[in-house]
């Protein structure tokens, strides 16, 4: 039995977490690939959140946590509001970077792996299709955009707008962060990575069972909006890979028991945008005569820079044997569906 610290517990991701980590279902989804029995072995999981617990708060979280002699700890803390981030850098450097410079901290004291979360927003990518640009790229002039990616001068040519086929970005891509967010969460990969023992996790998107903390997430919000209206507008000319947060769980588990160690993109190698994750979802719910109209980001409105494809691939993950092959969303998405009716039947 590990014992598992989660920092960030009441989260979309944090709170799967805690909640599934020892569920039977779990060790189902895996064991279902490799025709084996499930593992039955169970955790312990120490669940924390704000209030009482802030990742931020260096002396009191090394300390709180160290109480716990974890064998790992996961930190799914964060804020993914982008916009919000953007004019609070602050706010975005003390959580995203002097949190994980603590939980690095605690690692090392108590001998523990760190598992840290982040996001395919570190590769920023302008808009698909020329001269659809979000508000901020639309005040700038191509050489302020340029000297705003500067610190990736020799990549600049990565700011060109990319075509919805183009190859997901692999573990071996220069990242080039545009917003406050994603250069935060960059800074989180780095301090991470500094930890004796690490696995620093990117995916693409991320949907499960919203939480009153969490800052919601594509799924649920688009089943917010069918619930409220007819008409429901969605991003067209962004191409994400939303993964459910149960998979997520999935592929830490396996990584974990393999010992495998450093910088992996979770995957399932499928995509679309978020208009076509509405247009499926309404072909799975009960509101199929919602009608669904793709907006451009900068219809949507937004006031940082959004990239405008956070695709991944992984040839790290591919080549260990015995990990959880995350599945297209799709065919999540149809899990999450059912799993939730079952959950609310029950
Ligand atoms: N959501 C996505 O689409 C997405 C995509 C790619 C990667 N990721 C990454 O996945 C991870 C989890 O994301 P998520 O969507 O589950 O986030 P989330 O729903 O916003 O949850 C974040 C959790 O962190 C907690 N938290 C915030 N500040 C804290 C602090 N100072 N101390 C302790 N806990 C704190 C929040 O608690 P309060 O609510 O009480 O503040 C909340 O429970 C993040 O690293 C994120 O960058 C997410």
């Amino acid at each position: 039995m590990k014992k598992i610290v989660v920092v960030g517990s009441q989260g979309t991701l944090g709170h799967e977490l805690v909640r599934s980590w020892n569920d039977s279902f779990v060790e189902e989804r895996i064991a279902s690939q490799f025709g084996e029995t499930p593992n039955s072995e169970k955790d312990h999981i120490v669940s924390l959140n704000l209030p009482d617990f802030d990742v931020c708060a260096r002396l009191a979280a090394i300390e709180t946590i160290c109480e716990f002699h974890p064998d790992v700890i996961v930190n799914a803390a964060g804020v993914n509001l982008i916009d919000w981030l953007e004019s609070r850098p602050n706010t975005a450097r003390t959580l995203h970077e002097q949190g994980p410079v603590n939980l690095r901290e605690a690692a090392k004291r108590c001998g523990a792996l760190l598992v840290q979360y982040s996001c395919g927003e570190v590769f920023y990518r302008s808009r698909l299709e020329q001269g659809v640009v979000d508000k901020r790229e639309r005040a700038e002039t191509p050489e302020n955009a340029r000297s705003r990616v500067r610190a990736f001068d020799d990549q600049s040519r990565l700011d060109l707008p990319v075509s919805p086929d183009a190859p997901g970005f692999d573990e071996t891509t220069v990242p080039n962060p545009a917003s406050v967010y994603a250069k935060t969460k960059l800074e989180s990969e780095r301090v991470a990575s500094e930890a004796p023992d690490y696995l620093v996790l990117r995916f693409s998107a991320l949907f499960g069972e919203s939480t009153q903390f969490s800052s919601g997430n594509l799924v649920e919000s688009l089943l917010n909006a069918f619930r409220r209206s007819k008409r429901v507008s969605a991003i067209s000319d962004r191409v994400v890979e939303p993964l459910w947060a149960i998979d997520v769980l999935c592929a830490t588990k396996t990584l974990i028991r393999r010992g495998a160690r450093g910088l992996f993109h979770l995957t399932g190698g499928s995509r679309g945008t978020p208009e076509d994750v509405a247009r499926f979802l309404l072909t799975k719910s009960e509101w199929s005569d919602r009608v669904v109209s793709g907006v451009t980001t900068a219809e949507y409105g937004v006031s940082a820079p959004h990239s405008s494809f956070t695709v991944l691939s992984s040839s790290r993950y591919e080549e260990i044997d015995g990990l959880y092959r995350v599945p297209a969303w799709q065919t999540a998405l149809t899990d999450f569906l059912d799993w939730r009716r079952r959950k609310t039947a029950s």
